[in-house]
């Protein structure tokens, strides 16, 4: 049987890492796992049991911390995100979401809760995880780690066009302007930052289709993969 490696993806947001990330489960039938989509999970939550008022409530929101599940499951061939039982997909999506999880996300029990159910999921290798701190903190033995970036331009007109699928009209600035903060946000915190791995292969995809880059990493993968252990 062939080997099953763990594929580690990291970058800024709307680099399109996602869209990479689930090309390459298919094509290797890898189990998919969305990081992001559990920090946003987290901030639903969060939002659902009043822990945001201006801020968020640091100390209320630790508190039942315990109290929530996140798991996916595959829905009309949509990898979706189910929050205690609930398909919350599409509302983790939204821009009152995409304002608030970077608080979220800082924490450090919150990252501690993530990072202990992404490690059992892929324990056995045969998974693609894209998100921040895959390659730094959740996989630091992954076989292949890959930071993906693009301009923010780039970027914020694929959210745009991804926002738009989805029903939500929001303008360009608007949309670049959470994507900078988030980008700021997240490279500058002290718990797991943004940061690129010494071992991991830069791909800038500004300039690149979504085939050309899934073509671009399936080598990289046959590449380990053909490569005979030492
Ligand atoms: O990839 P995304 O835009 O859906 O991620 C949402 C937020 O979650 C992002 O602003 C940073 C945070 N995040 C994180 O801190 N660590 C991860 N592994 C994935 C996402």
């Amino acid at each position: 049987m062939k080997k099953k490696i763990t594929i580690a993806i990291d970058g800024h947001s709307a680099c399109g890492k996602s869209t990479l990330a689930k090309g390459l489960a298919k094509a290797l039938s890898y189990r998919y796992v969305d990081s992001g989509a559990m920090y946003r999970g987290a901030t639903l939550y969060a939002l659902e049991n009043d822990c945001f008022e201006k801020e968020l409530d640091e100390a209320k929101f630790i508190h039942i911390l315990d109290d929530f599940q996140l798991d996916f499951k595959i829905i009309s061939g949509i990898n979706s995100l189910f929050l205690n039982g609930e398909n919350v997909e599409n509302e983790i999506r939204q821009p009152h979401i995409a304002e608030r999880v970077s608080k979220v996300a800082r924490i450090k029990k919150v990252r501690r809760k993530m990072v202990a159910q992404q490690k059992k999921w892929g324990k056995n290798g045969g998974i693609v995880m894209d998100g921040r701190d895959i390659g730094s903190v959740v996989f630091p033995d992954a076989e292949l780690k890959l930071f993906v970036t693009a301009s923010v331009d780039v970027r914020t007109q694929r959210r745009l066009n991804e926002l738009k699928n989805n029903g939500v009209t929001q303008n360009f600035d608007e949309v670049k302007n959470n994507l900078s903060e988030r980008d700021y946000l997240d490279s500058t915190r002290k718990e797991s930052p943004l940061i690129q791995v010494e071992d991991a292969i830069v791909l800038d995809n500004s300039e690149l289709s979504i085939e050309e880059q899934l073509d671009w990493a399936l080598a990289k993968v046959n590449e380990i993969l053909n490569t005979p252990p030492r």
